[in-house]
Formats: C-alpha cells, structure tokens, sequence
C-alpha cells in the first residue's frame, strides 16, 4: 500500500490542456473518487499515476519517492478499464495471469495467487473459460482479480461499473468497497456517476475542466458546495439556482424579500429540492407536472423566478398538476453570480 501525492501535475496535448497543475494526497490505504463530467480530465489523471501518460509538468510520489520515470508495469499498480480489455482468446486462468509474465513468480506460487484472487472475486470457478462464456459481471470480476493478483500498492478503478446493468452495478459497487475494506489498498475510483462516487469513497474530488473544484466528503460536496459547478453536478435531482440581489442585509428574489446573512451585489440563490416547503410562504406558483416516486414526489413548479423542482417525502402527493399554491425555501446556499463561488456564512431566511 501507498500514499500517493501529485505536486502541481498537469498534462497538455499541444494547445490542449487536459489536466490543469493539480496538487493531491491520497492517504495510505484510502479510497477517492474522481468525479466528474464526461472530458474533464479524470482518465488522464488516472493514466498518469498509472505511468501510462507522462505529466507534462509537476511530480508524482509514492510514498514519498518520484515516480515520473518508473515505467507502468514497474510501479505496482493495478488497473481496471471500463472495456475490461481481457484477452479474448485467453482462459481466465491465463487473464489473471497475465500480470505476473514478467515477474519473477514459480509457477506453482503463480497458479496459487491467481487461485487466490480469483476465489477473492468469485471467479475461480469460471477459470478455464474465455472471456467470451462469461457474463458482464464475470468479465469484471476478472478484470478485478487481474488488477489485484500483483498485490499492487495502488488500485486504479476507470469507470468499472458503466457496463454493466443497474441491479448488478449496486451489488458490484458494494463487492468493491468490501474487498478494498479487507485488503487495505489505496485506491482511485473514476466515475461520472455522483452516486457511485459519494457511496464508495471515503472522499470525493469533484473535477471540471481539468482542475479541482473541491475534495470533500459526500456531505461536503452536498450541504457545503465550494461552487455553483459542485453544487449543481451533485444532488438528484439537481438544486435549483435562482437569480437574487443581496443589498443591506436584504435579499431580493423575485417579489419577495428575505433576511440575508451575508453577500452583497448580484448573487445566485441555491435551494435543495427537498428545502422547497410547499403549502404555505412568500412565493407563488401553479404545479406544473409532478412525478410520483412512490416514497417522495417531485414538484415542476411554474414560478415567476423560472421553473422550481420541490420534493416532498410522503407515500402520497399532496397537490396535484395545476393546483395554485404558495412556498417557502427553508435552507439555501449562497453564491456570488460573477465569481460563481459560495459566499461563506450567507444564507436566506424568510422573510425579510
Ligand atoms: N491523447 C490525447 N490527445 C489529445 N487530447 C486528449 C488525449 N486524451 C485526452 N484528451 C483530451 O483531454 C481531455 C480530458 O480527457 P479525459 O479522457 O481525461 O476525460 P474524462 O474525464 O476521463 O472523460 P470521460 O468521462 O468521457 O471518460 C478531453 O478534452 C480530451 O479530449
Ligand atoms: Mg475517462
């Protein structure tokens, strides 16, 4: 096991710059999760700890020691892709093998490490198959024990559960954080899934645009977003963003004036679906359309401030589409529309 530092690690392609100069500690035996949308940077992160891509600038540490130049099979790391990339005309015996060739393994302690993490993964029954017999699943529970048999210092995971289907996502998801409890290694998780993210990793790091929006817990990134970006890539469904002019304590949305805590000037309101209290406040609207979720329902509210999502808990939906009715926003963030950061301490309360 490792811990792992990127000190000002970037990576550029020419006039493309795909990771921004990021710093990072991974603590020995963590798990993270790179999150983030679709070319924002989180595959080529990953490839450069992989020893895969070379950074075009800054340092990379395992425990402490540069690694810029130790080539990828030399740094012990293990790595599953979202193809899996099996050899399709090798046993699965062969597969789980296939990081050892160049080791310096007997053959007998080979067979028994690739025995070892194949029962690890629940494959070790599948081992003289091809890729091509096994279902999705095998094939990434093989993918795993591949990327495990070198008892790598490092676990790369990119993106290893799109392909499969949604009920063996959440057993696999759950397999995982289990096995990376009990081995102890520090691991790196890519995904763009936010729940996949917040669900198996100790700490998040919310990536856009090649660079670091914010590390933090699942709790971090959902109640003390750093941005607007953070704070509307996470939450489902996503927080509403309102338009608002703070001024003497004041807060302006819409008609409505509400006591603000902080902020001054143009500033974007956020509120949570679920912080949309319905029934009874300052703001009007008509029900739009509502999805029924059977232990929650999702309001579309037509508001004078723009559309408004509200979730209420309850087995049964309270209004129904066209009812006229009035709200309040009981907890809301606050962030400044130029710079799109949160302002620290602001907050709404109504009324005013
Ligand atoms: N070999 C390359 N040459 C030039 N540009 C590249 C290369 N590889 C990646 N890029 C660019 O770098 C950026 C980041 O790509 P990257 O693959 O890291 O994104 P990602 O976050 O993993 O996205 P996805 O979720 O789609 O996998 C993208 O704009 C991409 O087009
Ligand atoms: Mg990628």
């Amino acid at each position: 096991m490792a811990k792992i530092e990127l000190r000002g690690v970037a990576k550029r392609w020419g006039e493309v710059t795909a990771v921004e100069p990021t710093g990072l500690t991974i603590g020995d035996g963590e798990f993270v999760a790179i999150l983030g949308p679709s070319g924002c940077g989180k595959s080529t992160t990953l490839f450069m700890l992989a020893g895969i891509y070379t950074p075009s600038d800054g340092d990379i540490l395992f425990d402490g020691q540069r690694v810029n130049d130790v080539e990828a099979r030399d740094r012990n790391v293990g790595i599953v892709f979202q193809s899996y990339a099996l050899y399709p005309n090798m046993t699965v015996r062969d597969n789980i093998l296939f990081p050892l060739r160049f080791k310096n393994v007997d053959k007998a302690a080979a067979a028994r490490r690739a025995e070892d993490a194949a029962r690890l993964v629940q494959v070790h029954e599948l081992m003289d198959r091809r890729p091509g017999q096994l279902s999705g699943g095998q094939q990434q529970r093989v993918a795993l024990a591949r990327a495990l048999i070198k008892e790598p210092q490092l676990l790369l995971l990119d993106e290893p559960l799109s392909n499969l289907d949604a009920s063996l996502r959440l057993t696999m998801r759950s397999e995982i954080r289990a096995l990376q409890r009990k081995l102890g290694v520090t691991t790196l998780l890519v995904t763009h899934d936010q729940i996949e993210a917040t669900t198996m990793a100790d700490r998040v790091i919310c990536m856009s645009r090649g660079r670091i929006e914010q590390v933090g817990t699942a709790d971090d990134l959902y109640h003390r977003p750093n941005s607007i970006f953070v704070a509307g890539f996470i939450g489902s469904p996503p927080i509403n963003l309102l338009s608002c002019g703070i001024s003497a304590g004041t807060m302006e949305v819409g008609q409505a004036k509400l006591r603000a805590t902080g902020g001054e000037g143009a500033c974007v309101l956020g509120v949570r679906p679920e912080s949309v209290i319905l029934g009874d406040g300052p703001f009007r609207g008509r029900v739009g359309d509502l999805e029924p979720h059977g232990r929650e329902t999702i309001y579309h509210l037509e508001t004078p401030l723009g559309p408004v999502r509200a979730l209420e808990a309850g087995a049964k939906s309270r209004f129904r589409v066209g009812d006229e009715l009035s709200f309040a926003l009981s907890s809301t963030l606050v962030f400044d529309a130029r710079s799109t950061r949160r302002i620290d301490g602001a907050g709404a309360q109504t009324p005013a």
